[in-house]
């Protein structure tokens, strides 16, 4: 593991102004509405219009961040935005940001793209130049930014929503310092869920994309779980490695989906234990008591995204937001374990420690505030913004230091105004 103490120092979100009740829509559907919110685990979902884009969302979270922090851009190195909401085959959302925070030139700036993972991608990338010595005492902002979207009427459609986090990752991490060179990676090429080319909604085999989350959890967690033993982060014995993190966080399409995750995960814990698959027995078990130990190992992380919904790259980091917001004195000191997955297939599950000025660090990010002020819309008027063109952003002025997408020029350029 690196000697270096290095990870998120604070964190900022931007949310995307209004948003509908899941009742609302399940109502509207014809769907008994337990489907969405216990089916499903969800309360409320993100609604934007086409002014609210990645590029806006990622915007409003870097300027929530600097004024949060008071961080001076001279000592800022890399901006990189991990999403799958991309607006240009070229230009990266990064480079709008930039641009549009008057950031210093010298600076590495770039997009990734691997669906859900990207912003995880985006934070290894950070983390490790600080550690190797290149970043020569700079700092990285990493933003997680999407819209994520669904056909309307198809099944996605309850799992829709949008936010972005901007972190600042640094060798201060007060929120929390990553356990570097101990997680563990899982890759493979599939169809699980994709959005080729020109199309605003995404393709996605939802219940294949339920199994290959978990397949990559397994895969992963083992990689983790070996490096952590062999560095002494956990210990064997009747405590499962697992059982030995505070709190476990996940990617989180939907809330239900952590449910799963952590069944799953526990699961695979207990027959690494074990050296043989679960008897019935022992699975029964385990399921009895699985909802108490869920409560206590992953609910508290949940709140924020069930009144979000999916956030695609920013969904893991909404969940690290929500947790922090809830239980961050406790926490210090505690190790957390993070599950990143992205579609197609790319996942890794990471470790960390909360930092001592974690509670002040998350009180900054003003979560409870910035759901307060969201406006509430039926769904007669998600549906109307929903089908805005996508170069037709409503006429609407940006709030005060937010940004917000205001059309295309005619040589193709997009513009933005701020508040
Ligand atoms: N009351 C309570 N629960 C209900 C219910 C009701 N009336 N009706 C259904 N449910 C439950 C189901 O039992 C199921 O729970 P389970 O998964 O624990 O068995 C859950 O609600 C969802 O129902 P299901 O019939 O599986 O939903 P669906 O076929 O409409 O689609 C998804 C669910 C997640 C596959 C779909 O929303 C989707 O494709 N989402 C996008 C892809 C995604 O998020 N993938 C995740 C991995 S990245």
């Amino acid at each position: 593991m690196s000697k270096h103490r290095v990870g998120i120092e604070a964190l900022a979100v931007a949310l995307p102004e209004r948003y509908v009740e899941l009742e609302d829509l399940a109502k509207a559907r014809g769907v008994d509405p337990a489907k969405y919110t216990t089916g499903l685990g969800g309360k409320q979902m993100a609604v934007t219009d086409p002014g609210e884009d990645s590029v806006a969302l990622a915007a409003n979270a870097v300027g929530a961040l600097l004024r949060a922090t008071g961080q001076d851009p001279g000592q800022l190195g890399m901006l990189a935005v991990g999403t799958e909401s991309g607006v240009d085959h070229a230009k990266p959302v990064a480079s709008y940001v930039h641009g549009l925070h008057g950031l210093p030139r010298a600076m590495r700036t770039f997009d990734i793209q691997h669906a859900c993972y990207g912003g995880t991608a985006g934070l290894m990338a950070a983390a490790e130049w600080i550690a190797s010595g290149a970043a020569a005492g700079r700092k990285a902002l990493v933003v997680c930014a999407d819209v994520a979207r669904y056909e309307l009427l198809g099944p996605g459609e309850p799992t829709q929503g949008g936010a972005a986090v901007a972190l600042l990752v640094s060798d201060t991490p007060d929120l929390l310092a990553l356990d570097l060179g101990i997680s563990g990676a899982a890759t493979q090429h599939v169809h699980d869920f994709w959005r080729p080319s020109g199309r605003r909604e995404a393709l996605v085999d939802g219940h294949y994309s339920v199994k290959c989350y978990l397949e990559a959890l397994g895969e992963a967690y083992r990689g983790w779980r070996q490096r952590a033993l062999e560095r002494e982060l956990v210990r064997p014995g009747p405590t499962l490695p697992s059982e030995q993190l505070a709190r476990l966080l996940f990617h989180v399409p939907f809330c239900k989906m952590a449910k799963k995750a952590y069944a799953h995960l526990r699961q695979v814990d207990l027959e690494l234990a074990a050296g043989a698959p679960l008897s019935a027995e022992a699975l029964a078990k385990e399921s009895a008591a699985l909802e108490a130990k869920l409560a206590g190992q992953v609910g508290s992380s949940l709140w924020l995204n069930a009144r979000v919904g999916n956030a695609y790259t920013a969904s893991l980091y909404l969940a690290l937001a929500g947790l922090l917001e809830t239980e961050a004195s406790a926490l210090a000191g505690q190790r957390l374990g993070l599950f990143s997955y992205g579609s197609g297939y790319c996942s890794e599950l990471f470790s960390g420690v909360v930092g001592e000025r974690a509670a002040a660090r998350i009180a900054a990010a003003g979560l409870e505030e910035l759901l307060a002020r969201r406006e509430r819309v039926d769904v007669a008027e998600y549906e109307r913004l929903y089908r805005l063109a996508a170069d037709a952003p409503e006429a609407r002025a940006p709030r005060p230091g937010m940004f917000r997408f205001t059309g295309i020029d005619s040589e193709g350029r997009r513009q933005y105004a701020a508040g």
